[in-house]
């Protein structure tokens, strides 16, 4: 009842009437759980961030810019002037301030020592980038919220209906807009799997619980074939790869449009209307098929010869061949008999995922799927099961819903 109970419980039914979206909730919660007092705190940090050098501010921005990094030429060319402007600076030898100390966190203002965290205000709105149209309607949620805060006792002296609200309930407002621009991009969906009574994997699926905030996370850019899996443990947010990387990698999230699961025309719709961005990621590139047109044999196995990245079709192994990118005489059997022993490997996995045996079967995977990133490279149809497989197996060390007929049948088993 300490947070946001006290102001939410009184005017649930509205807010539930109102068919206001989840992201707007989550905008509103933002601001109940941390009380008034902290709102303004938080606000104030945000201001003295943005305020006192040039160069503090647009690094921010290229911090919070970074979940869209593919997203313009001219976020590109506003990171090529930071660069200049840092570099300039450092000349100088000044120093220049880090965001991650500019969260307003550090000077407390005469002995108020209450910890304000700003950093999920400073992921990014694309404020800059919105219509007037988009801002009119947000503005409008925001002032609906404004509302309802006054009437739920949220500030001590809420001004009447028929006068412009005073200085705090406005800053509370610029922090709901502020709340209701940067969801749009930075919001992570909330899950828990949920099994059957009878077997661990066999109909389990995730369950949509909420929406929530990871500033970290929402870093994280976008991959229609991403390199890490997400589930969760209590209120923590877990990302684990699922595929090998090499150095220099990036570790890429999705964003909710799979390749497997979607065209790219379907991913290209999504994440432009959703996101701001046109996805240029190797799978858009190549436009790789989905799952209903995906076989074995899209696969490509690497060249053998080390440092060179040509990569050939599995059709073409039976005689030595010449490589075109580096010219040497190749044979490709031993890249052929080890994809189909990762194949296997596979097969393996999924029978330890029959027999519940968690542990051996994501060692298992996790065996296989470093192998065939060795020797091939994708789209390979069994591979991204086995990644889909391997994620199952992760997401069980997650929040797990089961009945309670496993349980009492565990127990008398032991
Ligand atoms: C699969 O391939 C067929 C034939 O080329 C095509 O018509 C269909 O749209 C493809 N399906 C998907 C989901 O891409
Ligand atoms: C791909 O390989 C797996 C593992 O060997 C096999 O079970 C599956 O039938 C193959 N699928 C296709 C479409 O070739």
């Amino acid at each position: 009842m300490a947070t946001y109970h006290k102001y939410e419980c009184k005017i649930l039914a509205l807010l539930i009437g109102s068919g206001m979206s989840v992201l707007s909730m989550v905008g509103l919660r933002m601001v109940t759980q941390e009380g008034p007092r902290k709102c303004l705190k938080i606000y104030e940090g945000l201001e003295r961030a943005a305020a006192p050098l040039a160069a503090a501010s647009t690094t921010t921005a290229t911090a919070s810019a970074t979940r869209d990094v593919k997203s313009s030429a001219s976020s590109k060319s506003a990171r090529r002037r930071i660069r200049r402007r840092k570099l300039r600076e450092s000349l100088r030898g000044e120093e220049i301030a880090e965001t991650t100390e500019e969260k307003g966190t550090k000077e407390p203002r005469g002995g108020d020592d209450e910890d304000v965290d700003t950093t999920p205000y400073n992921l990014v709105t694309h404020a800059d980038r919105r219509a007037s149209k988009d801002f009119l309607e947000r503005s409008l949620m925001a002032a609906f919220l404004l509302k309802c805060l006054q009437r739920v006792g949220f500030f001590a002296c809420p001004t009447p209906d028929n006068e412009v609200p005073g200085v705090e309930e406005i800053t509370v407002a610029a922090l709901l807009l502020r709340n209701l621009q940067l969801l749009q991009f930075n919001a992570h969906e909330f899950f828990e799997t949920r099994t059957d009574a009878e077997h661990r994997f066999r109909g389990s699926r995730p369950v949509y619980l909420g929406v929530a905030i990871y500033p970290g996370v929402a870093r994280f850019n976008h991959d229609c074939y991403p390199a890490v899996t997400r589930y969760f443990v209590g209120r923590h947010i877990v990302i684990k790869a699922i595929r090998s990387l090499r150095p220099g990698d990036v570790i890429a999230e999705n964003y909710g449009p799979i390749f497997t699961k979607k065209t790219l025309a379907e991913r290209q719709r999504a994440l432009a209307a959703r996101y701001w961005f046109r996805c240029t990621c190797k799978t858009c590139q190549e436009d790789w098929p989905c799952f209903e047109n995906l076989t074995n044999d899209s696969v490509r196995l690497r060249c053998p010869t080390a440092g060179c990245s040509g990569l050939h079709s599995r059709v073409r192994v039976s005689k030595p061949i010449k490589c075109p990118d580096c010219q040497k005489k190749i044979c490709l059997e031993d890249r052929l008999a080890c994809l189909r022993e990762c194949e296997a490997l596979y097969e393996c996995g999924l029978a330890d995922m029959e027999n519940e045996r968690v542990d051996e079967a994501i060692r298992t995977f996790c065996d296989a799927l470093k192998r065939f990133h060795e020797v091939a490279c994708p789209p390979h149809r069994a591979t991204h099961l086995a990644e889909i497989a391997l994620s199952s197996c992760l997401a069980d060390y997650g929040n797990t819903w089961r009945p309670a007929g496993v349980l009492k049948i565990a127990r008398l088993e032991k």
